[in-house]
């Protein structure tokens, strides 16, 4: 299991009750010490991934911070980071706009040196945050090529995505090549108990080798406890049973369900707490069976209606 920072770099996100866990409290140090002690809590459990973006506010600073402050040296710990949006939040929870994204060459360049000076030779795997058919990305030349230069300075070069069309992007990906050679090293793509689309495409992709790295495990939030919406009360039927009978927590019980899968490499923890932190990590004790899986097949939205609730997450 890795850890990803989205919810630890800065105020605003849209996981659900994410103010409420950060005690609204939004103090530059507060927050870089509650970053310091979850990535303490995940180092002492064995996590050795760490997953950051330029536009997860100070989440590139507060990880190089750490990794200096503990002594971690480059090779005992893979961090990834991605390109492609800016924050624009100026630290605020409401503000107009929080991110800005463009996939230009000029995104690409500005960055990469942003990363370069904040994680140094901690940085490992360098990602396309959200790519999609639409940005155009894919079929950039300038920026493939520059890609592929990084990627021949020992940088792993990496895709994340994000919406509907996740499959057909990581079919696209695939498919890249520069100077005849395939370009992307690992995808970051949304697998969990609602939106499994993307399965067959993650399962290629890592049969031909890309490691698969699994975010948004807990549906930002949604299969967890706190989820009390009306709408999710049928879900809850079928998880609560289970969960009762593995004696685990709904959030274990859908992170087991990413690490039964043999085509997953990483599954990532976006917890903001110590407290969920450990809760997530007991998904490595869940004993996970064909019954568990078979009675958990129905649990499962339209892939349209889960991107559009996802859209609608407020950020807090
Ligand atoms: N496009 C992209 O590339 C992209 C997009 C999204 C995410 N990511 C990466 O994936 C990482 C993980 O994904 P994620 O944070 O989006 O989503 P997630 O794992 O699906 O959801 C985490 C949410 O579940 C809550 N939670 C966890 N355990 C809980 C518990 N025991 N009780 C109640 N609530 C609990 C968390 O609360 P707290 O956080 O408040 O503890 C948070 O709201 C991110 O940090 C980021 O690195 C990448």
């Amino acid at each position: 299991m890795g850890l990803g920072l989205a919810a630890l770099g800065r105020p605003g996100y849209i996981n659900i009750g994410h103010a409420d866990d950060l005690g609204h409290d939004y103090d530059v140090g507060a927050m870089q010490a509650r970053a310091g002690a979850v990535l303490d809590a995940a180092w002492a459990a064995g996590v050795r991934y760490f997953d950051a973006a330029r536009s997860y506010g100070r989440a590139e600073e507060f990880l190089a911070g750490w990794l200096s402050s503990r002594g971690k040296a480059p090779d005992a710990v893979t961090v990834g980071s991605k390109w492609g949006y800016t924050y624009t939040a100026g630290w605020r929870v409401s503000a107009a706009q929080h991110e800005v994204k463009q996939h230009s060459l000029a995104t690409l360049e500005r960055q990469i040196a942003e990363s370069r000076e904040r994680l140094g030779a901690h940085l490992d795997l360098y990602q396309i945050h959200s790519a999609t058919m639409e940005s155009g990305v894919l079929e950039d030349p300038d920026v493939l090529e520059r890609l592929a230069r990084l990627r021949q300075q020992g940088v792993a070069i990496g895709l994340s995505l994000s919406g509907p069309r996740q499959a057909d992007t990581l079919q696209r990906a695939m498919h890249v090549r520069v100077d005849g050679a395939p370009l992307f090293d690992a995808v970051q793509a949304t697998w969990n108990l609602l939106e499994r689309s993307a399965e067959p495409a993650l399962r290629a992709a890592h049969d031909a080798g890309l490691g698969v790295i699994i975010k948004e495990a807990l549906a930002n939030g949604r299969l967890t406890d706190r989820n009390r919406a009306p709408e999710f009360a049928a879900h809850r039927r079928q998880l609560e049973p289970v969960v009762r009978r593995l004696s685990c927590t709904i959030d274990a019980l859908a992170l087991a369900a990413v690490l039964a899968q043999p085509w997953v490499d990483v599954v990532l923890s976006g917890a903001a707490t110590v407290d969920h932190l450990r809760s997530n990590l007991t998904a490595l004790d869940v004993r996970w069976d064909a019954a568990t899986a078979r009675a958990l097949e129905s649990v499962v939205e339209d892939p349209a209606n889960y991107w559009d609730t996802r859209s609608r997450l407020e950020w807090n």
